[in-house]
């Protein structure tokens, strides 16, 4: 008799939990999904204010290492700064349902990325944070409650980044299996891209449509003007202008 798969053994909890996107992923022996399903990720393109430029993208292919370390240094970050919001604003609840999911997802992935790194042999590095988020978060008002959309607002924008870079990623790198994992990443991504931003506007009193362009057009900047390092979400790679 064979031994059974995670999959066999996880499925039918996964299963029991109807809220759960993860009750629909098809996981392998080491957590890895088998065939992602096409995502219309065209309102990520329509939120964005720029697209990925071809120099990071050239940038990114050519060190896919520090890509990789970064994005597993992301998903923890994903996860940490929404459980900082959890515990800060306590009395909104669709605030803590719709991110306790995100951290779910957030820790799998977090999982998926060190045990592909195990799979290519690569060794965790540390590796300082760019000046993505620390750029988006310095802009972030200082009184409450607009200093929690301001936080929501940002975060629909580091989601909805990640999957235009992970969808462009994709696209272009030769490591069949990784295009495979980044597309599988962008139906989760694109949802917590979603999230964020229904969560900002139901939970503020005003429109938020000026902070979202005031945000859509500092994080255009930070894609688009020079930058010294190579980040998951890095701007363009100062040695390559
Ligand atoms: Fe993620
Ligand atoms: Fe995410």
């Amino acid at each position: 008799m064979s031994q059974p798969t995670l999959s066999d053994v996880c499925q039918p909890l996964l299963s029991a939990n109807p809220v759960s996107d993860l009750a629909k992923v098809d996981l392998d022996e080491d957590n890895f999904v088998h065939q992602p399903k096409a995502v219309d990720i065209s309102a990520i393109y329509a939120f964005l204010g720029c697209a990925t430029p071809k120099a990071w993208l050239m940038a990114a292919q050519h060190d896919l290492a520090t890509i990789i370390q970064d994005h597993a240094n992301c998903e923890k970050k994903a996860a940490g700064t929404a459980m900082n919001l959890i515990f800060r604003y306590q009395s909104y609840a669709s605030l803590q349902q719709k991110l306790a999911q995100l951290i779910r997802e957030e820790m799998l992935h977090y999982e998926q990325v060190m045990a592909l790194m195990a799979r290519r042999g690569q060794a965790w590095q540390h590796l300082p944070a760019g000046r993505y988020a620390s750029g988006l978060l310095k802009h972030k008002r200082t009184y409450e409650p607009e200093a929690m959309i301001d936080v929501l607002i940002i975060g629909a924008f580091i989601e909805a980044r990640s999957c235009e870079r992970f969808a462009a990623l994709s696209e272009v790198i030769e490591d069949e299996s990784l295009a495979k994992y980044y597309r599988y990443l962008l139906k989760s991504e694109s949802r917590h891209f979603e999230d964020y931003l229904a969560l900002a506007a139901t939970l503020s009193s005003q429109p938020i449509a000026e902070r979202v362009a005031f945000f859509r057009n500092v994080e255009a900047e930070l894609i688009t003007s020079p930058d010294d390092e190579l980040r998951f979400h890095s701007g363009v790679p100062s040695w390559l202008s």
